[in-house]
Formats: structure tokens, sequence, C-alpha cells
């Protein structure tokens, strides 16, 4: 096989959207299963997982991956059988891996932590750092969240979490330089 100098090769974007999706699931249904959230906080993960099983085969098709999947899970969830969520879930994520190297997360530069402090003040902290706990999903703050759970996930969930919603699409605003950097800054402090 011919390898690429300078090369890191992201792994595609259906691929990492399904995989990022998939990291969150397992989260979501991982605090659903315990018992640390209040009841509002439960009805937006909730609603959020029923939402994000109802896009998986779309996401599992356009990768490549096997929809028949999904049945068990949504019978799983209707029955709120947390662990078999879980367990069916670790399962699609071992055969969709998140592929995170080209995110350069392992040793980041002082010009790589000050570029995530910037993105981080002028389009995050507005909404993150000021959150409205009432809400059903609220704007967490970021450096506790990424504190709470292995990078992994939280690298998943700023993947997810920054793409924006049905109406901004398809592609992710940020390039895998500005998500380390962010992702390294929030796990520094
Ligand atoms: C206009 C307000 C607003 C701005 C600006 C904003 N967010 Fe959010 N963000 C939210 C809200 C509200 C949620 C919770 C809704 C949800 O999880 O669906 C959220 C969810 C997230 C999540 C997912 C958390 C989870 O539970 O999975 C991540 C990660 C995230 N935001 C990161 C960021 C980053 C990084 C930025 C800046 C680049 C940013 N957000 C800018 C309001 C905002």
């Amino acid at each position: 096989m011919a390898t690429l100098s300078g090369g890191a090769i992201a792994q595609g974007e259906d691929a990492r959207r399904l995989a990022a999706g998939l990291a969150v699931m397992s989260g979501d249904v991982r605090l659903l299963a315990g018992k640390g959230e209040t009841l509002q906080r439960r009805e937006g993960l909730r609603a959020r997982v029923t939402g994000d099983l109802s896009s998986l085969p779309l996401l599992l098709r356009r990768a490549g991956g096997d929809a028949a999947a999904v049945p068990p899970l949504r019978a799983a969830l209707a029955k709120e059988d947390w662990r078999t969520l879980e367990r069916e879930l670790a399962v699609l994520s071992r055969r969709h891996p998140l592929d995170l190297h080209t995110l350069s997360l392992a040793t980041p530069s002082p010009e790589r932590l000050r570029l995530g402090a910037a993105i981080h003040r002028e389009r995050c902290a507005g909404c993150h750092d000021a959150s409205n706990a009432d809400a059903k999903l609220p704007a967490l703050n970021l450096f506790e969240q990424s504190r709470k759970m292995p990078r992994e996930e939280f690298a998943a969930r700023l993947i997810i979490g920054v793409r924006g919603n049905g109406s901004t699409a398809y592609g992710n605003p940020f390039s895998d330089l500005e998500l380390g950097a962010l992702i390294s800054y929030y796990g520094l402090n």
C-alpha cells in the first residue's frame, strides 16, 4: 500500500458522522442508565436518543453499514432497556470506530491552545459559559463536560454539537485543526 508523505487522511465525512453519532448515543444512554440526571434532562436525553435512532438507518447506509441493526435498538429504547442499548451500541461502535488521528490531539502547541481559546471566546462562550440549567438540553459548560467523559466521547460530542441543525446541515463548519484546538483547549482547563 502506498504511503502519502505528511499523510493524515481524514476519515470520510459519512463514516465520521456515523462514528461520532454512535459515540454520542452511547454516552447519552450511559447517562440515562445512571441516576445522576434531573427528570428534565432525562426527558431531553431520551428525546435526543429517539431522534438519533430515527436518523441512524440513513447514516448507516451512507457509511456502508447495515441498517438491520436499528430495529432491536428501537425495541430496547421502547422498553427503556438501557443495558441492551449500551451493549448493542458498543457492538456498532466497534464496527464503526471514530478516527481522531487527524485532530492531532497528542501534544497541543501554545498556538493551538490560543486558537481554541479564541474560537471559544468568540463563538461558544456566549451560550455555554452561562448555561440555562432549566432547559431540557442546556448548553453545558464545556470545560466540565470535557472532564466528565472519555476524550473520544467529548470529541464526538463536539463533532456533532457544533454541526448545527437540519437547516445548517451537512458539512461541519470547523476544520480538523479547529476541532483539535477546541478539544485540546477544553481538556487543559
Ligand atoms: C446560540 C447558543 C450556542 C452557541 C453559540 C453554541 N452552542 Fe453549543 N449548544 C447549545 C445548546 C442549547 C446545546 C444543547 C442542545 C443539544 O444538546 O442539542 C448545545 C450543545 C452543544 C454540544 C453537545 C453537548 C452534548 O450534550 O452532546 C457541544 C459539544 C457544543 N454545544 C459545543 C459548542 C461549541 C464548541 C460552540 C462554539 C464553537 C458552541 N457549542 C456554540 C447552544 C450553543
